[in-house]
């Protein structure tokens, strides 16, 4: 009966940044959480473009499904064939690190293109995500020693606001904690310079009541050393053939950390992350951001405007600092994960 209030309390709180109504898509403003929760109604697939490109929409699962309904818009207003896989391409082409919004478009490139399959597809992928949300994070949980008590590390933002369910790394902590009824205290990187830890990861762990620390990027290989942590649960924006993985910059550190003071660390992300196309991760696309990202902060300007920056979105965490990916088809090694997805992407 607990386990199902538990599971009850996590699904009327799913937070949601997406929703297709048929005539638009409504969005949440994640650039303006948590002081404001302000919603948006796109109606043309330029609007949804901007979107992603401004990180209003961001994490690599609702990038996906938003470039499906964006294809979905452009098809409720585009009736020739030619012109509304230009659109298509526009719309593949919003953000490039993660590989769910290539496959997303993809996939509805291999309909019939008519408004009604567009649609159909776009809404079974938004399906498709909300049960694979559930089964990553009880896979999750069959990671975990038998305890009372945890502690976990995490990074940049992989909960409702980045899917379509209960999210992904957060799903576990979400389970764990609400239908499990396990202590536990996830420590939560700020994630510089979006700050997505903080502004999305810790709101949304807050608002269901779990514990949350937060801690600044820099301070994730003394917290490794000196305190207790179960393991580390990243998300991923693009997982290679050979395990490499592309996800939020900063996780490539958390990943070396982990190895040197024998923390688990697993990368937990859904099928439609996984390119097995690519064979290393040398040949990811890593998207670099404007240096106004570094040089102002909310508004302020806090380094000399005319010096160079250096501001990757992502880094590739090397598939041999990877303890193993969980994923909605199972738990594997890198060196599984051609075998176990090579039928399915
Ligand atoms: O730039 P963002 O906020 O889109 O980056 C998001 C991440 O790196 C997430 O970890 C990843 O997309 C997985 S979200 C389930």
């Amino acid at each position: 009966m607990l386990f199902d209030l538990g599971l009850q309390f996590i699904m009327n709180n799913i937070i949601k940044p997406l929703e297709y109504t048929g005539s638009f898509l409504r969005v949440l403003d994640q650039t303006l959480l948590p002081e404001q929760e302000i919603y948006y109604e796109y109606s043309s697939y330029q609007e949804v473009i901007l979107a992603i490109q401004k990180m209003i929409i961001r994490g690599a699962p609702a990038i996906g499904l938003a470039g499906a309904w964006a294809c979905c818009l452009a098809g409720q207003k585009i009736k020739n064939k030619t012109e509304l896989l230009k659109a298509f391409e526009e719309i593949a082409q919003a953000r490039p690190t993660a590989v769910n919004l290539a496959k997303a478009v993809n996939r509805l490139k291999n309909t019939c293109l008519s408004l009604p399959d567009l649609e159909l597809e776009a809404n079974k992928m938004f399906e498709e995500d909300f049960q694979m949300c559930q089964q990553m994070a009880s896979y999750g949980l069959t990671v975990l020693p038998n305890k009372s008590e945890y502690k976990f590390l995490t990074h940049c933002n992989t909960g409702s606001l980045a899917t379509a369910g209960i999210g992904t790394a957060l799903g576990i902590f979400k389970l764990l904690a609400l239908q499990s009824k396990k202590r536990l205290m996830v420590y939560a990187c700020e994630t510089r310079p979006y700050l997505q830890g903080a502004r999305l990861t810790a709101w949304e762990l807050h608002k269901l009541n779990i514990p949350v620390t937060l801690l600044p990027d820099s301070a994730a290989a003394h917290l490794l050393k000196t305190e207790k942590i179960d393991a580390v649960f990243v998300g991923a924006d693009r997982i290679v053939a050979n395990g490499d993985t592309a996800n939020k910059i900063g996780t490539y550190s958390l990943a070396l950390a982990a190895l040197v003071h024998k923390t688990p660390f697993y990368i937990v992300a859904p099928s439609t992350s996984i390119d097995l196309s690519l064979a290393s991760g040398e040949e990811i696309e890593i998207e670099e951001r404007p240096k106004e990202e570094l040089i102002y902060f909310q508004g302020k300007q806090i380094a000399p405007s005319q010096i160079n920056c250096f501001n990757p979105a992502f880094d590739i965490t090397p598939h041999n600092l990877i303890t193993a990916f969980i994923t909605e088809k199972g738990i594997c090694s890198p060196e599984k994960l051609k075998n176990l997805f090579q039928n399915y992407v």
